[in-house]
């Protein structure tokens, strides 16, 4: 039987000049893509009797899954490191499908760990400013694309923070103006989807500076403008620079990550973490983070 309806547009990679008809080889061009099994056989998953809460994060099934695990990175690292908070962070909100499941998170694993957790989302709330560098992407990118509807997000936001101005402004003021709440409640997870060069170099400012008391001494990020992008450009560009301008501070890719989450997610491709290798923290031991005997066997 042929489906009607599947979503896919141009800019999930149908060649030019060919418009979705569902008809089969849509379906077949859609199912070809790892992306599409991996979500679809996810939601079956889920739907399956039994299935718990606790199984669909331990599983990584819930929505954004790659938001759940830097919530669960961010906490587990808060509890060894005795911090009683932690504050998670999404940089570019647009209409706040994210920020939500982020929320939810923090709620889950704030509740699983016992380790309060903030969360904050920055954005313009009138869509993407003017670009400033050609390697913001503005060839895909245009002003004004991801508008925000700002009273209906903050109607359903909870204890979340939504922190509405550029960032260029609005993320020096809020570190200085919540210095106090970001000691108590130090950054352990960021999101960067600012989709711009230029907003992920501003974004990266939470990580320059001399202070350290606002964050945790390694910091998971998830980057999530890499795929279709080449190094020297977008996100990864900014990531290089930082690199360049702070050996200390390294942030890199976390390596063979896929290998041991369950069910080879895609997304941990774009799982990242920012070392802060001056952080008067930096090597205190992480108890249990990983086995410490390999006795020899029988
Ligand atoms: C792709 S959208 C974010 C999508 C969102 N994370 C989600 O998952 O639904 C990118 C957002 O970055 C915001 N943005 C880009 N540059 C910015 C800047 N310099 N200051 C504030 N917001 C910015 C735009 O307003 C836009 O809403």
């Amino acid at each position: 039987m042929v489906r009607k309806g599947i979503p896919t547009t141009a800019q999930k990679g149908l060649p030019f000049g060919r418009r979705p008809a569902g008809g089969v080889a849509d379906v077949v061009w859609e199912w070809s893509k790892s992306g599409t099994r991996h979500a679809a056989r996810n939601r079956l998953l889920r739907r399956l009797p039994g299935v718990s809460t606790d199984a669909a994060y331990r599983f990584g099934l819930v929505e954004r899954a790659h938001y759940a695990y830097g919530v669960r990175r961010a906490t587990e690292l808060a509890a060894r490191l005795g911090h009683r908070g932690v504050t998670v962070v999404e940089f570019g909100v647009a209409g706040g499908n994210g920020l939500l499941a982020l929320a939810e998170h923090a709620s889950y694993y704030s509740t699983a760990t016992g380790v309060a957790v903030r969360v904050v989302g920055f954005d313009g709330g009138l869509g993407m400013p003017p670009a400033k560098d050609p390697r913001d992407l503005p060839y895909l990118f245009g002003v004004g694309f991801y508008t925000m509807d700002e009273d209906r997000l903050r109607a359903r936001l909870g204890a979340a923070e939504l922190v509405v101005g550029d960032l260029t402004e609005t993320l020096p003021h809020y570190l200085h103006s919540r210095a106090d709440l970001l000691r108590e409640h130090p950054v352990g997870f960021v999101s960067l989807d600012l989709d711009y060069y230029s907003s992920t170099v501003t974004a990266l400012d939470l990580f320059r500076g001399p202070e350290h008391e606002h964050l945790l001494p390694r910091v998971t990020c998830y980057l999530d403008d890499l795929p279709g992008t080449i190094e020297q450009i977008g996100e990864a560009a900014a990531i290089a620079d930082f690199n360049a301008a702070y050996p200390d501070r390294p942030t890199g890719r976390v390596l063979g990550l896929r290998a041991f989450t369950p069910l080879d997610p895609p997304w941990a491709d774009q799982i990242y973490v920012h070392h802060r290798l001056d952080h008067p923290d930096y090597a205190c031991l992480e108890v249990g983070a990983t086995g410490d005997q390999l006795p020899l066997e029988e």
